[in-house]
């Protein structure tokens, strides 16, 4: 990688400012799904075994500015403490002179997180009097957050524009698994994208176009697709502003000769409601007063034969209303495939929100090659938009050039007697 990691860092004795995105849900005032947390723990138990003392820095959701109640990082500090065995207490406030007092008394092999950071406007601000007060609680700066990797906050590009910034191992883990998926992915290379919203996803469709061969589309954002391609979709979800874009991106993958698999059959649902009436239509069917829930099952049959050939897959997005158990069909039917999948030997990387929750809730993460901890930064990482958290981070220094090899001196002849 072309990035230095903690592994090239001299860690011992110094204090870490270790960026984490443990921007998990919440319920309850308990951490619903831990993935975020146990995803960072590799890099956490590398620093404590070098002996460093780690100042956790997250964020969690969006209090823009102002103290949340319910966003507080007890209950994460908790959960990682149950997962470590170790005290992780938490700061009051991410500033102030308990805050700082609490750092100067930490000792190598302890940690602490800092509250939330963005209960200060400064942080998504990137406000170089913040980043300044940050960066100096330590020393060395390491970011895991490969989550928050395309936000330039101050806890993201500001701290580590001070102090000597690297990759952690879950941070490397995404870069590795994700560049190789636009660089030199094993091929056939087909992605399965799924998702409410079209708009989301036309950039990832536009970037992934000229390194795929197949496209499988569901979820919502197939809807704008059958509308360019003449049909009608009765109440569902349509962004009727993104038709003539869905329109281009079919033309395009025709000319470069990529496959682009819409749904042939749907689930249509009178309501999109948990225990409303539903039925199975052709997509070229789909009834006036009826939204379109799930994929078919002629669907769900059609795209694992599409993928059967398929060395490398890409799974972002799901194929219908999972969240309502009666229209998650598709969604499960599609995660279990793909963990067979994988476990065969086919590379299976799945990125953001909600499939990789699909794929948790199924307990099938395990079995992927890697599941992305990014929504929006694995989709403008696969973009191959630069994010400014990685950009930041050291470079690892060019090898010397080799210095030219002398030539051997021509053998002698023996002389012909
Ligand atoms: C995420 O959950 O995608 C990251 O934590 C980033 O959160 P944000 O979109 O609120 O910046």
């Amino acid at each position: 990688m072309q990035k230095l990691t903690v592994r090239d860092a001299d860690v011992s004795g110094k204090r870490v400012l270790l960026r984490v995105d443990f921007n998990v849900p919440i319920e309850d005032g308990k951490v619903k799904d831990d993935s975020r947390i146990r995803a960072a723990i590799p890099t956490i138990r590398h620093l404590l075994q070098q002996n460093a003392s780690i100042i956790l820095m997250s964020h969690l959701g969006r209090p823009n500015g102002k103290v949340v109640e319910s966003a507080r990082l007890r209950p994460v500090a908790e959960r990682l403490s149950g997962l470590l065995r170790i005290r992780v207490p938490v700061t009051g406030d991410a500033l102030g002179i308990g805050t700082s007092d609490a750092i100067g008394r930490l000792k190598p092999g302890q940690m602490l997180m800092l509250e939330n950071l963005r209960f200060h406007a400064a942080e998504a601000a990137n406000d170089p009097e913040f980043a300044k007060t940050l960066a100096a609680y330590g020393n060395v700066y390491v970011n895991d957050a490969f989550g928050a990797a395309h936000r330039a906050h101050a806890s993201t590009v500001g701290v580590p524009s001070i102090v000597p910034g690297y990759a952690g191992l879950l941070m490397e883990r995404e870069i590795v698994n994700l560049s190789k998926l636009l660089e030199s992915p094993a091929r056939p290379f087909a992605a399965v994208i799924g998702g409410a919203k079209v708009s989301t996803k036309l950039a990832v469709l536009e970037s992934l176009m000229t390194k795929v061969d197949t496209f499988l589309i569901g979820g919502g954002m197939a809807n704008t697709f059958l509308v360019a391609r003449g049909m009608t979709v009765g109440k569902s979800l349509l962004e009727k502003d993104r038709v003539e874009e869905a329109g281009r991106v079919l033309a395009a993958a025709e000319k470069a000769g990529v496959e682009f698999l819409l749904p042939t059959d749907v689930v249509v649902a009178k309501e999109v409601t948990r225990g409303a009436e539903h039925k199975i239509v052709p997509a070229h069917k789909i009834p006036n007063s009826w939204s379109v829930v799930d994929i078919g099952p002629q669907t769900r049959e059609s795209f694992e034969a599409a993928l059967e050939p398929a060395r490398t897959v890409f799974w972002n997005g799901p194929l219908g209303v999972f969240e309502v158990p009666t229209f998650g069909d598709g969604t499960r039917q599609m995660a279990r495939y793909l963990a067979r999948r994988a476990g065969a030997g086919t590379s299976v990387v799945a990125g953001g929100g909600d499939s990789v929750a699909a794929i948790e809730e199924l307990r099938l993460g395990p079995d992927f090659t890697h599941i992305s901890t990014g929504g929006g930064a694995s989709l403008e990482y696969l973009e191959g938009k630069e994010l400014p958290g990685i950009a930041v981070l050291l470079d690892r220094p060019a090898p010397p050039p080799k210095a030219p090899r002398k030539r051997a001196p021509a053998r002698k002849e023996p002389a012909v007697r």
